[in-house]
């Protein structure tokens, strides 16, 4: 089984290391970079999207692994686009309820919980000991980063990213492409767009 990777990137480095462990057999990194990035720890980089979408059928599963919601967003469309078949990529020690669903292209990292009717929408990343409690909606191509949790109920909007170790209370809404600071503690709904941070979190001024 032969999977590729877009985006030779540390983000991706976990989840080669994942697949690796969920028993790909091997996995190719690509990235616009190349050729004049050649390697992404101890992958190889093979070549970049044209050639990778040249090729999509080679493989048994494609995965974006670039840490910009938005350009993960288009990259992952292009790729689907072109008949890529998209990998879903859960660290063996992640704990997903058989009542939770994940979309395709999304990530999963080691310890994190995905607590039961979770839906994680296509393309998100549910980063390491990340904890996405019962009912959550996790919109499409955002991000939960490192031990961040969100409580019950809560709904993520798309390209969303809340930052390691942050919380969010439970059946709150954080906007469409809000992002939640790293440590930050959210007890108001968070408007599309915003950037809020601190204890409790509030807007970051322009
Ligand atoms: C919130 C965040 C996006 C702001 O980034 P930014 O727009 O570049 O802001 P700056 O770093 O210029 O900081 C602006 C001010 O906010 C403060 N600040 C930044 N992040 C903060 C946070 N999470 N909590 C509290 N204050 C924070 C800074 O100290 C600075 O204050 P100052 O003006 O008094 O010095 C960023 O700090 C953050 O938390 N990113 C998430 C990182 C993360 O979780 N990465 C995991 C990847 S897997």
């Amino acid at each position: 089984m032969h999977l590729a990777v877009l985006g030779a990137s540390g983000h991706g480095k976990v989840v080669a290391d994942a697949a690796e462990l969920l028993g790909w057999g091997s996995v190719t990194f690509f990235d616009d970079a190349w050729p004049t990035l050649k390697n992404n720890g101890p992958w190889a980089v093979d070549g970049d999207t044209t050639w990778l979408l040249d090729r999509i059928t080679d493989f048994d599963g494609v995965i974006v692994a670039i840490g910009s919601n938005h350009i993960r967003a288009e990259k992952q469309k292009h790729l689907g686009d072109a008949g890529a078949k998209l990998a879903t990529i859960v660290h063996p020690s992640a704990v997903i309820s058989s009542h939770a669903s994940l979309g395709e292209g999304v990530v999963v990292f080691g310890n994190a919980v995905v607590n039961a009717c979770a839906v994680v929408g296509a393309g998100a990343i549910v980063n390491t000991g990340a904890v996405i409690e019962h009912d959550c909606i996790v919109g499409e191509f955002a991000h939960v980063s490192p031990n961040a949790a969100l409580a019950g109920g809560v709904n993520l909007g798309r390209e969303a990213w809340v930052g390691a170790c942050a919380s969010v209370r439970q059946l709150l809404t954080v906007g469409t492409g809000a992002v939640v600071g790293m440590g930050s503690v959210v007890t108001r709904n968070v408007p599309p767009g915003a950037t809020v941070m601190g204890n409790p979190a509030k807007t970051l001024s322009p």
